[in-house]
């Protein structure tokens, strides 16, 4: 089969890095790469050429047999029959699902990569996870740079600046490893998530633990279940003093799918110190925080939120290899020893990835939510 790897419109990431279009070549693949697909990532046409790649327009790549596009694209919608698309395209948006399979008519084949299931047998796939940990680091470089302190302890004759306070809240792959830079540079942290299994995991990179934990939060595929009003506010009290006195808080509490929790009001944000810094990483959910707004920079009384929600194009060269690494693993996996997408739907993890194959919602939970949504 060939594989096509998009130019992203508004992303500097790209799917495939050089190293990995040649270990799809090894596996009986071709690859054709989108004119300068790389480029804001660190990989140019020539590194590509050289791992064996053939450079092609985007009208040339969107014939192949699986496109590779990090996000959604134009001509998903167009493309050929049986064409496999791989991709972060947010199934649980219901509209946009049932109007790609409305205007494909089903024949367009989607893997999204959200559905990747949280087993140790697919962590090599994992995507989520990958970009998470990304965007965990960057949400600390961003608040380092907006925070008005810096993080670590300075004993010098001019006087001792005492370390950042650094609260994160929901330890998950993005919490975690905000909790682990920011220790590593020097801040006194602390780690807050009702799950009782993140007691260990954020002591263990270095983090204090705020008491309180909800037994039976956690569901059968390693997700949080959602909290209803009565936790959430149980969680502000508890919080309130820690976000006030905290000089960043990065939050990233949330179920896939669901609208993220309210945990830092606007109260909470008046009473913050002058200068302190929110990273609110599920902007795109709705966001943590009452005042955060999706992709902007607020400045709330001098207090700076900041929404991103592509942190891991912010650090597109990195991103880019753990991503890519990701799809080549992917791509072993549904290939099985031959150079085609072979699905077999009695695997787990082909059962989950799948959101359409052949005219069918492959997802069971999508597929449910679909039918409750009609
Ligand atoms: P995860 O599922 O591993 O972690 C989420 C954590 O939130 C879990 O530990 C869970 O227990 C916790 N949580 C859920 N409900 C909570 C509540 N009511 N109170 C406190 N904690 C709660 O997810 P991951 O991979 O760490 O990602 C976290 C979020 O960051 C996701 O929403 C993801 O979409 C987002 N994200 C944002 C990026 C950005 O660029 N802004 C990039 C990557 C991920």
């Amino acid at each position: 089969m060939i594989i096509g790897v998009l130019r992203e419109e508004q992303d500097n990431r790209v799917s495939l890095i050089p190293n990995d279009v040649k270990n799809l070549s090894q596996k009986g693949f071709s690859i054709w790469i989108e004119k300068e697909a790389g480029i804001k990532a660190g990989f140019n046409d020539e590194d590509y050429i050289q791992a064996g790649a053939q450079i092609k327009d985007r009208q040339e790549v969107i014939n192949a047999d699986i496109i590779l596009a990090i996000n959604r694209f134009n001509e998903m919608y167009n493309l050929k029959q049986g064409a496999f698309i791989i991709g972060l395209y947010n199934p649980y948006d219901l509209e946009f699902t049932k109007n790609f399979i409305d205007r494909t008519q089903g024949t367009v084949n989607c893997i999204s990569l959200e559905l990747v299931p949280r087993i140790s047998r697919a962590q090599s796939i994992d995507v989520l996870s990958s970009m998470a940990t990304m965007a965990g680091y960057k949400a600390v470089i961003l608040a380092a740079h907006y925070s008005s302190k810096i993080f670590p302890l300075l004993m010098t004759a001019a006087g001792t600046i005492t370390p950042a306070k650094v609260l994160v809240i929901g330890a998950g792959v993005a919490g975690l490893q905000a909790i682990a830079t920011s220790k590593r540079l020097g801040a006194n942290v602390w780690g807050f998530d009702p799950r009782p299994a993140t007691k260990d995991q954020i002591k263990s990179v270095g983090g204090n633990y705020i008491e309180f934990q909800i037994q039976d939060f956690e569901d059968k595929s390693g997700y949080a279940k959602q909290a209803d009003h009565n936790i959430i506010q149980k969680e502000i009290e508890v919080l309130f003093p820690y976000v006030v006195q905290s000089d960043i808080v990065i939050t990233t509490a949330s179920v896939p799918g669901k609208k993220a929790p309210i945990l830092i009001t606007r109260e909470m944000v008046e009473k913050m110190r002058i200068g302190s810094v929110i990273v609110d990483m599920v902007a795109a959910s709705g966001g943590n925080c009452e005042l955060t707004q999706k992709d902007k920079i607020v400045n709330f009384d001098n207090k700076i939120i900041i929404g991103y929600s592509n942190l891991p194009s912010m650090v597109p060269h990195d991103s880019s290899k753990m991503y890519s690494r990701n799809i080549y693993n992917l791509i072993s996996h549904l290939s099985r020893n031959t150079n085609r997408i072979t699905p077999d739907f009695q695997d787990e993890i082909d059962r989950n990835i799948f959101l359409v194959y052949s005219r069918e919602i492959i997802n069971e939970k999508i597929k449910g939510m679909m039918q409750e949504w009609k």
